[in-house]
């Protein structure tokens, strides 16, 4: 039986993931793997009307993670442990860490409150701990760079609308997680030309053994 691949996206808006998740979901097609490429807040139904709530309405950060922690519990009940337990490759732009970069570093919410919706949300059930990215891809950029590149990009939501300031404790944040758990991270540098970039995420991702 082939065991899922589970596989986050990760860093401040402008870092650049998106051409580089479609990128894989293709290497993996072409390799015959079944890719289910989905996003945080997002998802489902229900996920992606709480995401429009979290992108666009003014709250408070406990109120912005609960509604990321609600959204994401639905997305890995009906989306995320399926897929994983059929065998296929989850490609997920966000998962948690978003959360603690953003609620957390940005914001100022305690990592504790952080740390109980993790534990709530992500617990598998029956001892079998809590359901995490197998490899999280943190695609790192100087926040004045991401700053430069979301000017020239469409209308800002409420996150890309925030300062260069915001950012930097955002990426932080991601430092903060990332050398907490440094097998599960793999730092992309994102300040380099687009094929410079994939051959990282190509690199960190045959490392784990998923790519021939
Ligand atoms: P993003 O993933 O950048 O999508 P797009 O490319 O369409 O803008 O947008 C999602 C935003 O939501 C991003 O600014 C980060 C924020 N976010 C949180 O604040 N907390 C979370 O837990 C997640 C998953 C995302």
């Amino acid at each position: 039986m082939v065991t899922g691949v589970f596989i986050s996206f990760e860093g401040i808006d402008g870092a650049g993931k998106s051409t580089h998740i479609e990128a894989l979901r293709a290497e993996f097609a072409r390799q015959g793997r079944a890719v289910t490429v989905t996003r945080e807040p997002g998802g489902t139904e229900l996920a992606e009307q709480l995401r429009a709530l979290v992108l666009q309405m003014p709250m408070d950060a406990l109120t912005e993670a609960l509604l990321v922690f609600a959204a994401r519990r639905d997305h890995l009940l009906r989306v995320i442990e399926p897929a994983l337990a059929s065998g296929a490759v989850v490609l997920c732009d966000r998962f948690t860490d978003s959360s603690f970069a953003y609620q957390g570093g940005g914001q100022g919410l305690s990592l504790d409150v952080l740390g109980w919706l993790e534990r709530q949300v992500q617990d598998r059930g029956e001892g079998a701990g809590l359901r995490q990215p197998d490899l999280s891809l943190w695609f790192d950029l100087p926040p004045a760079l991401a700053a430069e590149r979301l000017a020239l990009a469409r209308t800002p939501d409420k996150f890309e609308a925030q300062g260069v300031d915001f950012f930097g404790r955002v990426a932080a944040g991601y430092q903060a997680r990332a050398s907490a758990d440094p097998t599960r991270f793999a730092r992309i540098a994102a300040d380099l030309p687009r094929e410079q970039v994939w051959a990282q995420v190509w690199a960190a991702v045959q490392a784990a053994g998923w790519l021939a």
